[in-house]
């Protein structure tokens, strides 16, 4: 139906820039290639450029300059079509709180061109899913926040778009809701084989959810890739062996196994660090066996993304540093549209 070489990347952009009034320099050249069917994330402190890459690549902003081809279609030259075919979450709440969930979805039906005969059943079968059956036919404005995030995902996707556009979507959900809303997403994707490119500022959410993230900042991406192959770029993981007595025997052998990088000591504990720890334990315990030594624990402690981001930034990331101005925006919008009466 619609012939795209395999190796194609489902979202494509070559040193895509937005300077805002000529001077604002948002995204400053970024570079990025998503392969089909992966989660993308897009990791980056308030302010670092992720709503306006999201928008430039779902053709809701012009870049002042590159290129973003998204699903096979240059979205420069071809944004209606892109428009169409992609599923889009805002960062900011986008369900009409006078409307029904049902009616909210029968709308979204409606703007994406699914066909008449088909909107029923989608319908019913997105609120069933995503769990607000029994809730579909009150207003949106009653739902809880996760409720109405979960509302707005399936807006994104009653099209079935293969492509599917997430902007900060679980900001301000509680842990809970964060988890909720994920596990629909995953299921999607498992079950549509959807790209999704997400933007997020939560740490454990880019390192849980996503298959490749690319860490922005101030406008460009500072790393990218899995995020066990960032974290193993760090100089990889540290297996803390601790033996009964001290043994310089043990520290020889620990030292030859293949992917040991060096073996420190510190407090009568051995420190190795090594690539791939979890894969190297059961050789170290053996090691240990061999040399007649006994152990008293063996620990393996991966390095984290604060660190992948420390490394690559020279700052700490902090996901509390203060909100932008238009996640701001979004929650006096929120707290109004709660507690201001009408809307
Ligand atoms: N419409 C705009 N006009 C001028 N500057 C903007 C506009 N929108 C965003 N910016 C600025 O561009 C930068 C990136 O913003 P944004 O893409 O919203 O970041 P993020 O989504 O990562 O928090 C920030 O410095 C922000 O203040
Ligand atoms: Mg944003």
């Amino acid at each position: 139906m619609d012939p795209r070489p395999a190796s194609a990347g489902a979202i494509v952009t070559r040193d895509l820039v937005k300077t805002y009034n000529g001077t604002v320099r948002a995204v400053r050249g970024v570079s990025f290639e998503v392969p089909p069917g992966e989660v993308y994330g897009f990791l980056g402190p308030n302010g670092a450029g992720k709503t306006t890459t999201v928008s430039m690549l779902t053709a809701g902003l012009e870049a002042t300059s590159g290129t973003a081809v998204v699903d096979g279609i240059d979205v420069r030259k071809n944004p209606a079509t892109v428009k169409r075919r992609i599923g889009v979450v805002f960062q900011e709440s986008t369900a009409d709180g006078d409307l029904t969930g049902r009616e909210n979805l029968e709308l979204a039906a409606a703007l994406y061109g699914v066909p008449r005969s088909e909107v029923r059943g989608r319908v019913d079968g997105l609120l069933e899913r995503m769990q607000i059956g029994d809730a579909a036919d009150r207003l949106a404005k009653t739902y809880s926040g996760g409720m109405r995030r979960r509302l707005e995902l399936a807006a994104g996707i009653v099209h079935a778009p293969r492509t599917l556009f997430l902007d900060e979507p679980t900001l301000g959900l509680d842990p809970q809701g964060r988890a909720g809303f994920w596990k629909y997403v995953l299921e999607l994707r498992h079950e549509h084989q959807m790209t999704v490119f997400v933007t997020t500022h939560y740490l454990e959410e880019a390192d849980g959810m996503c298959d490749q993230i690319a860490i922005i900042d101030h406008g460009a991406i500072v790393a990218s890739g899995r995020p066990s192959e960032l974290k193993d770029r760090l100089g990889g993981d540290i297996v803390t062996v601790r033996p009964v007595a001290s043994s310089p025997a043990l520290r020889e052998v620990l030292a030859k196994i293949p992917g040991v990088v060096s073996v420190g000591e510190q407090d009568g504990s051995l420190r190795l660090k090594c690539s791939n720890g979890e894969a190297l334990i059961p050789a170290i315990v053996s090691a240990a066996v061999g040399a007649g030594v006994g152990l008293q624990g063996v620990s393996l402690k991966r390095p984290s993304l604060d660190e992948v981001f420390l490394e690559f930034t020279g700052r700490e990331f902090r996901e509390d540093e203060g909100f932008s101005a238009t996640d701001r925006a979004v929650m006096v919008g929120r707290v109004r549209e709660r507690f201001g009466g009408r809307r």
